[in-house]
């Protein structure tokens, strides 16, 4: 893993190694199944100002992991600690290419934030490795923060006051990855969204009050801009916020590995690995703040 060397003291007993990277750090000498109420505190201080935390050796159970993450908010319920994998319960692998799960897992190998595309945006995740595979399989994160700072003025300005609409079925269907949800263990989540959410393209932090770019892959249809200009403009703020390695990471799994990710303020990916070895992951989605994170066009 990438540090710049310097080891930083928490006062409740952590150590905090800043990634060489504008956000990110790994946190050693922790034990998340026990934490004091201070140490989170702390812990929690540490998660804003750096927006990606790494917990290396862990091991944490599914309801130890639940736990964890209800520290930082209440879970969304379909997502409280639920397996990203190509394996089947029963033990196979997925390798049809029309797998909903697969369509899913090929669709989030494209930056994105999670539950845009739902009237309130997650505030966050924790994401755990149980199985990787011999190479690859790596989660690439972005700092949308850093992003925004880098701006030319002019396109500040010009994007100071832009919504874009979110949808899940709109990211999928320009893959060709469009899910059945029909006799599919895919639940469905993200589809059908009555009111597509509408959301501002800067986006302030609402515990820091940092301005982040806030586009992704589920981002389309710019109100008062033709399709066409409002996709090259989503595309452009897209490669611009990961055009710069300062601002991305690229996290290298080993089994027992947690991550806590800041959604407000980073964008993330799955990176492509060998779909016939197994990857087992497991995601607990942290809800957002349902007037924070809700949609601009969502209040009655
Ligand atoms: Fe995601």
């Amino acid at each position: 893993m990438e540090t710049m060397g310097e080891t930083l003291h928490s006062d409740t007993g952590f150590k905090i190694e800043p990634l060489d990277k504008t956000f990110g750090a790994i946190i050693r000498d922790i034990n998340l199944k026990e934490l004091e109420e201070n140490r989170f505190e702390a812990l929690y201080s540490a998660w804003l100002d750096y927006g990606l935390l790494i917990f290396p050796g862990q091991f944490l159970s599914k309801s130890e992991q639940m736990a964890f993450a209800r520290r930082f908010g209440d879970l969304v319920e379909e997502l409280k600690a639920v397996h990203i994998s190509n394996v089947k319960p029963d033990g196979s692998l997925r390798d049809a290419p029309d797998d909903d799960m697969m369509k899913i897992i090929r669709g989030n190998m494209h930056w994105h934030q999670d539950s845009t595309y739902m009237p309130v945006q997650a505030k966050g995740a924790v994401f755990s490795a149980q199985v990787v595979p011999s190479q690859q399989g790596d989660t690439a994160f972005s700092d949308m923060r850093d992003a925004y700072d880098a701006l030319d003025e002019e396109v500040r300005t010009e994007i100071e006051e832009l919504s874009a609409h979110h949808s899940l079925e709109y990211s999928q269907r320009l893959l060709g990855e469009e899910t059945k949800a029909e006799n599919s263990e895919y639940l469905g989540y993200g589809m059908n969204v009555e009111n597509v959410p509408l959301r501002p393209l800067v986006k302030a932090h609402p515990e820091t009050g940092r301005k982040a770019l806030a586009v992704g892959r589920h981002a389309f249809g710019i109100p008062g801009l033709s399709e066409e200009r409002s996709k090259a403009l989503i595309d452009s703020l897209n490669s611009f916020a990961v055009g710069d390695d300062r601002r991305v990471y690229q996290h290298r799994w080993t089994a027992g590995d947690v991550l806590v990710w800041d959604n407000r303020c980073l964008m993330h990916r799955a990176c492509e690995w060998d779909f016939s070895e197994p990857r087992v992951m497991l995601h607990s989605r942290i809800a957002g703040d349902p007037i924070a994170e809700a949609a601009i066009n969502d209040h009655p």
